[in-house]
């Protein structure tokens, strides 16, 4: 089968803003304690983070990690998190039926942040609490000394202020299921008070409302529209939810799913632009999709199991293990993403560590990487720099989700400080090998530096794990000729690329 593609030197999206490839990481689970914390453990250092873990995340090079939460966030106290750790109280965690014992907060958690060289973005209780809360955080956060809350946080030994940029105002709030949870109309006018105030605080700051939990919720687009018009003007970003899964085990109609994302940000940017005209607003709203990945594969069984559980402390919760199925999906995703980027500014894969994420560790054990860790690592680290248009004029398949998806699923980037063309590739075929003819137009002098690969036909459901940490991994690849101007070869059936062209 042949897929032709062309892209040319001239014929951008964009620059990529490098917090696409960010991630979310909440109190929940085994995410924090027995994931990033873990005092005792023998990879743990002096503050009781955990070293192997870290190296793995560093191996990422994630610009922005968004925290505490997720549903977590929206009957948290943040005082809970800081002082002595002697005097913090134990919580029942009420999205989650688990313990809280605020061993770490947002000082132990800027401390390992700043050691892993990612940039904090904080989620404000808009749910059980609201716009007083969120001011007294930021003012923690972020006023340097000399009044009430900033003096409080040099009193817990942390001078300087962090600076933090990215807030997120509450979490998923048009969802039943969030504590707290409000109307469209009503949380869009406490989105727009507590902008005013966060502003105030920290005039430079950049804010998240909450869009829909996901492009299922019977609110969904109504609640884009009517909580942008509430508070369009004091916001930069709109947020976006999605997770994914394979339940039907339909690989194809799964793959579809990339196509079905495109159009739920096609539809945000509408109620975007829609919500601008309206007002006559001059400022710009961005995408930040501050939570997306995969989860199905235990997904049913945990939620029965947290309805029966006692208030456990740091259960094992939503520990998905990923497969080369996955994978190659993931990459599929980021590539959507790449191909947004134009609308979609910020992404954060959720989450990091053990929960529904691409590093697993285990309590006392090692840590590993999954499968998705290596599409969302190539596409951190390559996928830097202008988004190229890609077209592609090959052949394609309905589903349920989608019709007319091309098996051809291609994201480019120029990376001109570098001289490279990254370009990331997922032939969607089941069977058949894509004889791949790519025009490489202003890039005559293109030759191919780095030609990376995962393979999946046969091998779908492979998985890593503590006893086979390294069973799925990048392979190099072959088959790959460029040549006047153009790139060619085989890709598998299966099968996802990264393609490295020095120029
Ligand atoms: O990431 C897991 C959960 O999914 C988050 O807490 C919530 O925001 C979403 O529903």
């Amino acid at each position: 089968m042949k897929a032709r593609a062309a892209i040319h030197r001239d014929f951008s999206i964009g620059d990529i803003d490098e917090r696409l490839y960010s991630a979310f990481i909440e109190h929940m689970g085994r995410a924090i304690y027995s994931g990033i914390y873990e005092p005792g453990h023998p990879e743990a250092d002096a503050n009781g983070f955990r070293r192997d873990v870290m190296a793995l995340v560093k191996d990422l090079q994630i610009p922005a990690i968004r925290y505490p939460g997720g549903n977590f966030v929206s009957a948290y106290n943040w005082e809970d998190g800081v002082g002595p750790k002697e005097d913090r109280p134990v919580r029942l965690d009420l999205a989650w039926r688990s313990k809280e014992t605020n061993q770490v907060g947002i000082n132990e958690f800027a401390q390992w942040a700043d050691s892993a060289r990612i940039e904090m973005m904080l989620a404000v209780n808009l749910g059980s609490r609201g716009l007083e809360e969120a001011r007294n955080f930021v003012e923690y956060v972020n006023h340097p000394s000399g009044s009430y809350w900033s003096d409080l946080r040099r009193s817990h030994g942390v001078e300087e202020p962090y600076d933090v940029k990215m807030w997120c105002l509450g979490n998923e709030m048009d969802g039943p299921w969030q504590i707290g949870h409000k109307e469209a109309k009503e949380y869009g006018r406490l989105a727009d008070e507590t902008a005013k105030a966060l502003r105030g605080l920290t005039p430079d700051a950049e804010l998240v409302v909450c869009g829909s939990s996901n492009d299922g919720m019977p609110t969904y687009p109504e609640w884009e529209r009517v909580v942008l018009e509430e508070c369009y003007e004091n916001v930069d970003y709109i947020s976006l939810h999605k997770y994914f899964g394979n339940k039907s085990s339909d690989t194809l109609n799964y793959f579809g799913k990339i196509e079905e994302t495109g159009r739920y940000i096609q539809a945000i940017g509408g109620a975007i632009d829609y919500v601008k005209a309206k007002k006559r607003a001059k400022n710009d709203v961005f995408i930040c999709f501050d939570e997306w990945n995969v989860w199905y594969h235990n997904r049913d069984e945990d939620s029965r199991r947290v309805k029966e559980w006692d208030w456990p402390e740091a259960p094992a919760l939503l520990e998905e293990d990923y497969n080369i199925e996955d994978a190659l999906f993931v990459g599929g995703l980021l590539n959507e993403f790449i191909r947004r980027s134009d609308r979609v500014r910020i992404a954060c894969i959720a989450q990091l560590v053990n929960v529904i994420a691409p590093i697993r560790a285990e309590r006392g054990g090692p840590a590993w990487k999954q499968t998705i860790y290596y599409p969302y690592q190539f596409a951190s680290l390559y996928g830097r720099g202008r988004a190229l248009r890609v077209s592609v004029d090959g052949p394609t398949y309905d589903c349920r989700v989608a019709d007319d998806v091309a098996y051809l699923d291609i994201a480019a980037v120029h990376d001109a400080r570098e001289g490279f063309v990254n370009l990331f590739v997922l032939n969607r075929h089941l069977s058949e090998t894509l004889e791949l003819d790519l025009a490489l137009t202003g890039f005559a002098e293109a030759r191919l530096a780095e030609h990376r690969v995962i393979e999946g036909q046969g091998r779908l459901r492979e998985t890593n794990g503590p006893e086979a940490p390294h069973r799925v991994a990048p392979v190099e690849g072959s088959g790959l000729l460029v040549e006047n101007g153009r790139l060619s070869g085989g890709l598998a059936p299966l099968s996802y690329h990264l393609i490295r062209l020095k120029v």
